[in-house]
């Protein structure tokens, strides 16, 4: 491709000089899978992908009905900064249906997916040089709205004995400067853990002790195992608690998220949304306002079930083939499984077994520096048949 003057200059700037923030943000090694799957796909090879974190579903039908009756309308403006009044108070019923806690619609911000949620939370929360607890391993993106927001990310080493999660002691410990930021998610992507209700509320109540700031991701809410789990929420009033329609309810393509504000900073992030994005995508918030219906929550509680079985079927069959899975993967649709038995570097392991066996999946140096070279990352994002050929393959590839 041939590219103007400006442009060119801009990539090599960019590239070379180490003057800017974008400098600092890391590429996902997955994507390097993803493209040898694709090239290898392209040549005619079959390869069985565990490596997308993105539920195969397609969009509920209520939710597509609802966009194309909208569209028909022929009115696709901006909504409010904050978001459709109809969709926040709905989402405030979520709330008060599923955790019991009343939310005011006011501290509820749509947000252009969990992704823009962060932008709003983190813009509010960091001044330059504020130190924010992640756990290790965790989702990469999280390190680099970090260094975007001029913060500086902390890495919390999470074990099996910590169920992989960060947890009062832990924050304790790594705190770092006067006031305390940390960001929790669960169920957890990589580990598709889920913390325990008692936990959360330690988390919650130690950061509102401490007048920290605790930014909790509950995305994969909904895709659970064991029991709904716990929202932040019904800890408290200081917590940031960010959520989507990427993953449970199944709109990924739509980017639309939510935030859901303490009262303290309500002001602070309309302007910034005012600023960032204008509006989240009006198109899907009007859809999203389907995703709550009776036929559509139902459609949602049979996927649910479908990942369950999923969960079952691959955890067992990894843990018979001699990965290790110390703890049980209870939400999310991801098993982090340790291959040690295997390899001493599953990054090399994870290529091998596209190049050879024909099986995507994520090695765990995307997730952080705590023995990423132990473990691998398992997407059940396909079909228990799929897994079924996936496992196939990986025990021939297993046994040499
Ligand atoms: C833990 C976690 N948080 C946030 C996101 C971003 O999601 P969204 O599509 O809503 O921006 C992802 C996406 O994979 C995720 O895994």
């Amino acid at each position: 491709m041939n590219r103007r003057p400006h442009e060119a200059g801009q990539a090599t700037r960019g590239a070379g000089h180490g003057g800017c923030l974008a400098d600092a943000i890391r590429p996902f090694h997955v994507m390097e899978i993803l493209a040898r799957a694709r090239q290898l796909e392209a040549s005619g090879r079959s390869i069985v992908h565990l490596e997308i974190g993105e539920p195969d579903f397609p969009t509920p039908e209520a939710v597509n009905a609802a966009a194309v009756r909208f569209l028909a309308g022929g009115q696709v403006r901006y909504t409010p900064a904050a978001g459709l009044p109809e969709l926040r108070e709905r989402i405030a019923g979520y709330y008060a249906e599923r955790y019991g806690v009343a939310v005011a619609p006011q501290r509820i911000f749509l947000t252009p997916g969990a992704s823009g949620a962060f932008s709003l939370a983190l813009a509010v929360a960091l001044s330059p040089g504020r130190r924010v607890m992640l756990a290790d391993p965790g989702y990469p993106c999280y390190s680099n709205f970090v260094r975007l927001y001029s913060g500086d990310p902390h890495a919390v080493p999470v074990g099996p004995e910590q169920e992989f999660h960060l947890n009062a002691a832990s924050c304790r410990a790594h705190r770092g400067g006067d006031v305390p930021v940390a960001i929790s998610a669960s169920p957890s992507n990589p580990t598709g853990t889920v913390m325990r209700a008692a936990v959360l509320r330690e988390l919650v109540e130690w950061f509102e002790a401490e007048q920290g700031i605790l930014i909790s991701d509950e995305i994969y809410h909904g895709l659970e195992y064991g029991g709904r789990s716990a929202s932040a929420l019904e800890f408290g009033e200081h917590a940031f608690v960010v959520n989507s329609f990427s993953k449970y309810f199944g709109m990924t393509g739509w980017r639309l998220g939510w935030v859901v504000v303490p009262e303290a900073y309500t002001a602070a992030v309309e302007r910034v949304a005012q600023n960032i994005f204008i509006s989240a995508p009006t198109i899907s918030q009007y859809a999203a306002l389907a995703a709550f219906s009776e036929e559509c929550l139902a459609e949602l509680e049979r996927r649910r079930r479908a990942f369950e079985a999923r969960r079952d079927f691959l955890w067992g069959e990894l843990v018979k083939l001699g990965f290790g899975v110390p703890v049980q993967p209870s939400g999310a649709f991801y098993i982090y499984a340790d291959c040690s038995p295997f390899t001493e570097d599953s990054a090399e392991f994870a290529s091998s077994l596209l190049e050879r066996a024909g099986v995507a999946v994520t090695p765990g140096k995307d997730f952080g520096a705590q023995a990423p070279e132990r473990y691998l990352r398992f997407a059940y994002t396909a079909d228990v048949p799929v897994l079924r050929e996936a496992v196939e393959r990986i025990r021939r590839f297993v046994a040499g």
